[in-house]
């Protein structure tokens, strides 16, 4: 292997974002994450929107709710994990006594940006008599405030375990916190967030992909916005679009949701033919840019060297576990 300066390198990773090194283009990366797997007793939890080849590699793979029960059970002693940031402070929000490693410290969200804590908890304060029911794709600072925390996979039954006349605020994502209103007839307040791989999807331009492909079936996230969903044969978070696919007797679907999950849906059912949902543009705009900035290469970097590493302040900490217990309990209870 090729080391350019790996102090330096170490020493950047706050302002880069990952280890900036170059690594022997002949070393297999694949045996090498194994490798490191066992000798630092490390476990890789990856993100459906994970590229393939990290897929390939880890260990455990889900939807934001099934990774946040990973975390939280583990007895590896190193998280490596293959998602955004909000997703490893979820980890270590659970797990504090983890090292908790991503590949690319960078790699953030767009709907969790949306929400910075200081306007939120203005708005918070504009609504008072409210419960709040975060997303989890949010930051430590917005959990902090929050009450609940909720998952696509359980957004609607935590909804429903409050009683009906609770007045509720939903942050940050508009769209899921629509498509619950509607689902439980609920008032819900809504944040005003949105994803930005979820909005781009074009209702026209599925329409027309669905005269083309009559049989296919349209299954779409909830965070997509409601002109979409309205197509949809079937809605849920990842982790449910993948059983639907595996489960459906239809041998064609037209996903709406990040591109990544087509690689699990594929390897699940090698006979169905998957059409990614096009969006409003002739980018590859449903790729999400964050979760994509995580490579095979910056995962073998943050395992080898154990870099960059996320810490958190434990006032901070233990205000964000209280909503999502809450969460976790009541999903067990509930059997999710
Ligand atoms: P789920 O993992 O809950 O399906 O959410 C998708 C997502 O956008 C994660 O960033
Ligand atoms: Fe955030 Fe959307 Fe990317 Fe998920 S897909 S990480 S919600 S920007």
């Amino acid at each position: 292997m090729t080391l350019i300066n790996i102090n330096e390198a170490k020493k950047n990773v706050q302002q880069v974002g990952f280890l900036d090194v170059d690594i022997d283009a002949h070393l297999d990366l694949f045996k090498e994450i194994e490798r490191l797997k066992k000798e630092k007793n490390a476990v890789v939890l990856a993100h459906y929107y994970q590229e393939a080849d990290i897929q390939d590699v880890a260990d455990y793979i889900g939807d934001s709710l099934g990774l946040a029960q990973q975390a939280e059970k583990t007895t590896a002693d190193i998280i490596v994990f293959a998602g955004v940031h909000f997703m490893a402070e979820t980890a270590k929000i659970l797990n504090p006594g983890k090292k908790v490693l991503l590949p690319d410290f960078k790699a953030g969200c767009s709907l969790s940006d949306s929400a910075p804590p200081l306007l939120f908890k203005k708005f918070k304060d504009e609504h008072p008599g409210h419960i709040v029911i975060s997303y989890i794709n949010c930051s430590a600072g917005i959990k902090a405030l929050s009450d609940i925390i909720c998952t696509s996979s359980n957004a609607r039954q935590i909804v429903e375990s409050l009683p009906e006349d609770q007045k509720i605020i939903f942050a940050p994502d508009k769209n899921l916190g629509a498509y619950i209103n509607k689902k439980t007839g609920r008032n819900m307040v809504l944040w005003n967030g949105a994803c930005m791989v979820h909005e781009i999807f074009s209702r026209e331009k599925i329409t027309k992909l669905k005269v083309r492909h009559p049989d296919a079936k349209i299954i779409a996230h909830p965070e997509c916005e409601d002109a979409v969903l309205q197509l949809a044969d079937f809605i849920g978070s990842t982790t449910q679009l993948l059983k639907f696919t595996e489960k459906d007797e239809g041998k064609e679907f037209i996903v709406a949701t990040e591109t990544g999950i087509l690689h699990k849906m594929q390897k699940n059912s090698p006979d169905k033919i998957f059409i990614p949902a096009p969006p409003d543009n002739s980018c590859a705009c449903n790729d999400c840019p964050h979760m994509k900035l995580n490579t095979l290469e910056k995962l073998y970097l943050c395992m080898e060297y154990e870099s960059p590493e996320l810490t958190m302040d434990e006032d901070l900490r233990l205000a964000a576990l209280k909503p999502i217990r809450r969460m976790l309990e009541i999903s067990a209870s509930l059997g999710l």
